[in-house]
């Protein structure tokens, strides 16, 4: 059982195969938190400390005691009002506008089986996962608040998801002005943050500080979870490295504008948080009415980064993604944005598929650029219409004509936007979020329509269905290109709802269009990774990484994103050089090489490269299909930082240790240097693997000891990719292959 009660202590625990969490009722009804990792057995309650601290207020509750104040206990849901004046998770005001709330426990429930959320993505149970729920009730009878914590424990991952259902349950209005999912209290520790910064074409670099006194604060005010700061904390011991220390994550199930901060207080206890944006958010609830929190995955390690980025794939990989593809191998893919953008015909198109019907490549997506007059960035967004001139046939041709190649078909959308040029504005001007009388602040010349209401929603759900339905459509690139600025809903009473509706709508569209094309595979895509999150994750198994193609590049934006998001969510493609972004020029091999750490496709005209690089494109399709499953599912682990490494590699091994891919790109070089080495990782131990192309033995602890000599990777931007399989002797070894 992994939520337990004990009735002496008031504590309710819960285990999960290496770690425990547990809090306290104490006995002023205040609920607590004790504590969060290394499993271990009996009550923490030790860790609280009492003293009569001057500048720190004590509750009601207190009766008089000075020792006692919530400011500096440690708190499962610290909210504004009782005395706690670090940054709360919740904050409410009243009808007579007064803020401030006092929350205390009324009671719990535990049951089987992980909860979920209404109209919000969470991770989920299967049989056999022995998951359980707590829910715990917090209430404030004055207000006729109540606050109902969830927490859905997945043992075996050692994973715990919290969430929190805030409803009126009184007789007047109340306004939520603050609405943050989760917390962690330390009620002492010296510990960095890391968290996951960057900007378009640079995503998720990885930004690693002392927690120094005061807060730190990211989060997108842009009504995605943004380019510029993941919804992913990362708080490790200072020595933690790759392979020892604690660390702690929490990660957002959540694709909108959010919050987390982390903040060092007076004492030096550490309070971690996260949760909605607080801008633009003021959420009226009259009596009966309710908000949930979206859920914040939390995982804890002591056994360093690695250890927690593997739990945090594997929930996000099996708990999180689902549906047909999560565990199918997925297409590769040739993409039409970078060989043509705009400028093609439909013959170009079949070409093209012609090309990937030669190279073995399964799918070719056309991306934008099919539609209405969209010939440039400035217009048709909206009117889904495919331009039949330009196709010179219609799309259901057009489809036969690739499918009769033996290749399946893709196609691009942008169902969230429309364009002030297009016949969808003029008809619905008020669709699109707009302030009345307020010129709308546009991106990419574009306006954002109004996810939160209905009708809108119910029209994108009838454009969707009758573009899929001309033909036989297997894949579809989900894109949104710009953020929200103007809040303003012609539909709903309070525009602090709007944002969070918004994100309620289109989870809702997604929830449609995967239930009725359940087979469809769908890609995320924001200008790249602008909305690479857990909760696009429920719904799309892999979102377009960034829009930056160049292999290098890439290698830090991957390696960023590897901390939270196993590669089978990573959308990467081979693009032509010089590269289109930054000119840079990369060895073929190796921009194959880095492409293979995510879903594998090509994003190049092929009618420009010569021979010997078609046929060394037909070898890396060839090559991929047997690394696949390696990528997908294979136990990750990051073998040097490109920010900081001259040699960066990555690895994945199969979860029964049968095989390993070790990869590595060489990214600095010196004139007559020594030898590189690359150390693999997780391999089992006593065993001895034999590499597959040199046929090549190597022990398995020494390698891991060791490393092996990186072979013929001298030169700048040189990469390797080595697959080593376990043998138990010589047996199968001519072969090279155990597949
Ligand atoms: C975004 C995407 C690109 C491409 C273009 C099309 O920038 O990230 O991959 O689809 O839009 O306009």
């Amino acid at each position: 059982m992994p939520i337990l009660y004990d009735e002496k202590s008031n504590t309710l625990t819960i285990v999960t195969d290496h770690t425990s969490y547990q809090m306290q009722v104490d006995a002023k009804g205040y609920l607590l938190h004790l504590y969060y990792g290394t499993r271990s057995a009996g009550c923490m309650d030790y860790l609280l400390t009492y003293a009569d601290r001057g500048g720190s207020a004590n509750p009601p509750a207190a009766l008089g005691d000075r020792t006692y104040s919530l400011d500096a206990l440690p708190q499962e849901f610290p909210f504004q009002g009782a005395g706690d004046c670090r940054s709360p998770l919740l904050r409410v005001r009243d009808a007579s506008g007064a803020f401030g709330c006092d929350l205390r426990f009324s009671s719990f429930r535990i049951r089987d089986g992980k909860y979920s959320l209404p109209g919000l993505p969470a991770a989920y149970d299967e049989e056999g996962d022995d998951a359980q729920t707590l829910s715990v009730i917090l209430q404030d009878p004055r207000l006729g608040l109540e606050v109902e914590l969830l927490y859905g424990v997945l043992p075996r991952l050692d994973v715990i998801c919290r969430s929190a259902i805030v409803r009126n349950e009184g007789k007047g209005a109340l306004l939520v002005d603050k609405l943050e999912s989760a917390c962690l209290d330390f009620v002492h520790g010296e510990l960095d943050l890391i968290c996951f910064c960057g900007r378009h074409a640079m995503e998720r670099i990885p930004s690693r500080q002392r927690v120094e006194p005061g807060s730190r604060l990211i989060g997108s005010r842009r009504g995605i979870s943004s380019h510029q700061y993941n919804p992913l904390l990362v708080l490790a011991d200072r020595m933690a490295d790759e392979r020892v220390g604690r660390c702690w994550s929490l990660q957002l199930v959540y694709s909108g504008a959010f919050r987390a901060e982390v903040e060092r207080d007076q004492y030096d206890q550490i309070r971690a948080q996260m949760g909605l944006g607080e801008e633009a958010f003021s959420y009226p609830l009259d009596p009966g009415e309710s908000i949930v929190a979206p859920e914040v995955i939390m995982s804890f390690s002591a056994e360093g980064l690695a250890r927690l980025s593997q739990q945090l794939h594997e929930v996000i990989r099996t708990r999180v993604c689902r549906g047909y593809w999560r565990d199918r191998e997925r297409p590769v893919l040739l993409n039409s944005w970078e060989a043509f953008y705009m400028d093609f015909t439909g013959e170009d198109i079949v070409g093209m598929a012609r090309q990937a019907a030669d190279l073995g490549i399964d799918l070719l997506v056309l991306d934008d650029g099919w539609f209405s007059d969209r010939n440039d960035d400035t217009k048709a967004l909206g009117d889904w219409w495919v331009n039949e001139e330009k196709l010179g046939c219609d799309l259901g041709e057009l489809i036969r004509r690739v499918n009769g190649l033996g290749v399946s078909f893709g196609i691009w959308m942008e169902p969230e936007m429309v364009s002030e040029k297009s016949e969808l504005f003029r008809a619905h001007p008020d669709w699109a979020l707009a302030i009345p009388g307020k010129h709308p602040v546009l991106g990419r010349d574009q306006l954002v329509l109004d996810l939160s209401r209905t009708e809108v929603v119910d029209a994108l759900f009838e454009q969707i269905c009758s573009l899929l339905d001309q033909g036989n459509i297997e894949y579809l690139k989900w894109d949104y290109n710009r953020s929200i600025i103007d809040v303003y809903s012609h539909g709903v009473r309070d525009q602090g709802a709007v944002l969070y509706r918004y994100m309620l709508g289109l989870y809702g569209l997604l929830e449609r269009v995967i239930a009725r094309y359940p087979t469809l595979l769908i890609e995320g895509c924001a200008g790249g990774g602008g909305r690479f999150d857990a909760g696009m994750l429920y719904y799309t198994p892999q979102i377009w990484c960034s829009d930056n193609t160049d292999a290098v590049d890439r290698l830090t934006i991957q390696y960023g994103s590897s901390f939270g998001y196993p590669s089978s969510a990573v959308g990467a493609h081979v693009s032509a050089c010089p590269n289109h972004m930054n000119g840079r020029v990369t060895p073929l091999a190796t921009r194959a090489c880095v492409a293979m750490a995510g879903t594998f496709g090509y994003e190049l005209d092929p009618k420009r490269l010569s021979k010997k690089e078609l046929d060394t494109i037909r070898g890396q399709v060839q090559d991929f299909r047997k690394l696949s499953h390696l990528v997908r599912e294979g136990r990750y682990w990051r073998l040097g930082d490109p920010q900081r490494d001259a040699v960066v590699g990555w690895e994945y091994v199969s979860a029964d240790g049968d095989e390993a891919l070790v990869c590595a790109v060489v990214l600095r070089v010196e004139a007559n240097e020594g030898m590189r080495y690359l150390v693999p990782c997780g391999l089992t131990p006593g065993a001895t693997y034999v590499e597959r192309a040199s046929g090549r033995y190597y022990p398995a602890d020494a390698l891991m000891d060791m490393g092996m000599p990186l072979p013929g990777a001298r030169s700048l931007y040189d990469s390797v990719q080595v697959h080593l399989l376990r043998c138990d002797g010589v047996a199968d070894i001519k072969e090279g292959t155990r597949r």
